[in-house]
This record gives C-alpha cells, structure tokens and sequence, in this order.
C-alpha cells in the first residue's frame, strides 16, 4: 500500500515538474548601469538572451537596440546592427541609430499640421520640415525599463510619458514599448499608447542593419524584397507627394529579390531626392495584421532577415547619410554600410487625409507589432 503511495507521489512529482515553465525568462535578461547622463540620471543596459544564444542588447536612453547578435549559416555569432561604444556617441548621434523615434517617426511637412480645426507646430528639424519626433524625440530621453519577469521569453518593456507641448505635439501621451527575444531567433517590438486629448502618434524603430557582420562592407550586395505594389513618391525635401505610384518597371520594384546595389545609382527624380532609397512603400495586406513586409538577404554569410508587421507602410533607407564622420564597434560607418526598414504609417500622413489615419484619441490605444526574425539560407 505504501509503495503504490510513494509510486503514484512520484508519478505526480515527475508530472508537475515535466509540466512547470523549463525556462526562467529572468534569468536570460542581464542587467547593468550603462552610462550617466549630463543631468546625472543613470542610463540603464539590458541584455536579453535566448536559448540558441543569440542575444540583443537595449539601453533605456532611447529605448534603443544597442546591438543584436545573430548566427550565419555557419552558427558563428555576429553583431549585426550599426551603433556606438558608450552613451556619449548616442547622445551626439544624429542619425537615430537603433533608436524607437516618436512621437512621429518620419517627416511631416513643414512640422504643420491641423487636428479638429486646431492648427499645431512642430519642431522644424530636417531643412524645413519635422523629422522623427523632433530635436528631443523619443530618441533623446530616458525611458523607464521593467524586465518582464512573467514573460517566457526573455522582455523588456521601456514607457516613457511626453508631455503636452513637447516638441509641439498637442497631449500628454504614453507610450510603452516592449522588446523580447525569442528562440526562434525573432526580435518582437510592441508598441502601445495612449493619449489624454486628440493628437497624432506613428512611432517607428530606425536599426541600422548590416546582415554581413562586417561594418566595414556596403549593404549594397544584399538582396531586398518588398512586399509592395506601390510606393509613396516624394518631393525633393523628401515630403510624399500624396500619390502612390506602381513600382512596376522603376528601381523601386522589390516584389521579388533585387541587389541593393544593382539600380540605387540610375538616374531618376526619386533616386536623386533621396541620395539612394530613402522612401516608404505600401505594404501589401491590412493594417493590423501582421505579415510580412520584407526580406532581406546577406548571400556573403547566409544570413536572412525578414520583417513582419501590422502597419500599412515600411520605409527602406539605405544609410545615405552615413558618410564616415561617426563610428564605433572598431570601425567609421561609411557610406551605406547599414540600412534601416522602419514599419509605420505613411510620411506626412497628418496632411494627406487619403493616407492611412495616424490620429489617437482619448480611450482609444495605438498598438503596433513588428517582428524581425532572423534565420539562414
Ligand atoms: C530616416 C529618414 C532619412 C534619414 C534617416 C536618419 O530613415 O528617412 O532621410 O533622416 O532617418 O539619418
């Protein structure tokens, strides 16, 4: 009698632990103090790990991707995201590498635009025109980090509250962005906000990505897919023009893999306003539904990228301003030696009505989910 008690106390033994989480999502996120910022606030540095070893690493300035480690098809290990060495190169930093940009991520014409009749100025920061949430966007300030110890896999979520008149944006809103990294090798970015009075929210992720590894290659020989039948065209401040026009027989046409390199250099309008691709194409499917909206592929060490989100647009920019005057990781970034694939609704979509809507109201949330899933080939 006894023994068929112990017999069955093992059996359920043995059942709950086969049954318990065999993974403790905490202990895959490593945590460290990072820098100082000038106004003393100590800059924090996570690194989430997955169980293949991949690993990513964010700071909480920024709410920024520090580096992102990934295997070839080799299994040998490389950083494959353009950044710096310490806090002071993200604090100079003019390109937003690895940042989350906000409140608008991408150009709004003139920093103008009108909501509910009411007429709002924006920080005037690209010529003449509002880039990526401003001189202060979401890419300067300090975010609050929570690792998420209910998790699976391995997350952090970064909220930051902007207040009314930042930047010129009307409303106080928060927004919480939730990065986790999952054994299948998927980098999963969540993006949630809210807001206490109308205003407009598209915030964005700008990596910059180099699939071979090797900061000191061009992104040119990797090869590129986009979802996508249409392209928003735009003018030579490179606001979109409110057309979609077919990519069909132009350099834009990425519905089946082309070589970066082979037609960034032809001479069109486009090409020449944007110094290469710098332009924002129409996803393929609904927003809200997160599917893919691009591959991208490193022949040189097998490495394959592709991006999976719910928004309607992708902005593909091949890194034209990097021209060798900042560096870090040992190396200067040179002309388009990273490229950045930013899931968010169309450029100047407040002044377009016909562009998908970017405006949030009081009780309603903006969500976004875009997915960077690594593998190889
Ligand atoms: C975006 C823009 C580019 C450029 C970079 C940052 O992706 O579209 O024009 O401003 O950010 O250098």
């Amino acid at each position: 009698m006894q023994k068929a008690f112990m017999v069955v106390m093992f059996a359920i033994l043995f059942f709950s632990l086969s049954c318990s989480p065999t993974k403790q999502a905490t202990t895959m996120v490593s945590q460290s103090p990072y820098g100082i910022l000038p106004d003393g606030r100590t800059v924090t540095q996570f690194t989430l790990w997955n169980a293949k070893g991949a690993s990513a690493t964010l700071i909480t300035y920024g709410a920024t991707v520090t580096s992102l480690v990934m295997p070839d098809r080799n299994g040998k290990y490389a950083d494959i995201v353009l950044g710096y060495d310490s806090l002071g190169g993200y604090i100079a930093d003019n390109a937003y590498f690895g940042a989350i940009v906000g409140r608008y991520g991408n150009r709004i014409g003139k920093g103008k635009f009108t909501l509910d009749g009411k007429s709002y100025q924006l920080t005037v920061n690209n010529g003449e025109n509002h880039l990526h949430g401003g001189t202060l966007g979401f890419h300067k300030v300090l975010w609050e980090a929570k690792v998420l110890n209910d998790s699976t896999e391995p997350s952090v979520a970064f909220t930051y509250a902007s207040k009314a008149g930042d930047e010129g944006y009307p409303a106080n809103v928060v927004v919480t962005v939730t990065y986790m990294l999952t054994d299948q090798n998927e980098l999963v970015v969540e993006y949630a906000g809210t807001t206490d009075a109308p205003t407009i929210l598209n915030p964005t992720h700008h990596s910059y990505f180099n699939l071979t590894g090797d900061f000191t290659k061009t992104i040119l020989d990797h090869q590129l897919t986009i979802d996508a039948e249409g392209y928003t065209p735009v003018d030579a401040g490179l606001i979109t023009t409110g057309k979609i026009e077919d990519v069909a027989g132009t350099p834009m046409d990425f519905r089946t893999a082309k070589v970066i390199g082979e037609r960034i250099d032809d001479e069109t309008e486009q090409l020449r306003f944007g110094k290469g691709y710098d332009h924002n194409w129409v996803i393929r499917g609904s927003h809200g539904t997160v599917r893919r909206a691009a591959e991208l592929y490193d022949p040189s060490t097998g490495r394959l990228l592709t991006v999976l989100t719910d928004q309607p647009g992708l902005q593909f920019y091949s890194g034209n301003f990097l021209d060798g005057s900042t560096g870090g990781k040992g190396v200067n970034y040179q002309f388009r030696t990273g490229l950045c694939l930013e899931a968010q609704c169309f450029p100047d979509s407040p002044n377009k009505p016909q562009f998908p809507s970017v405006v949030l109201r009081p009780g309603e949330t903006y969500q976004q989910k875009t997915v960077y899933h690594f593998s190889t080939r």
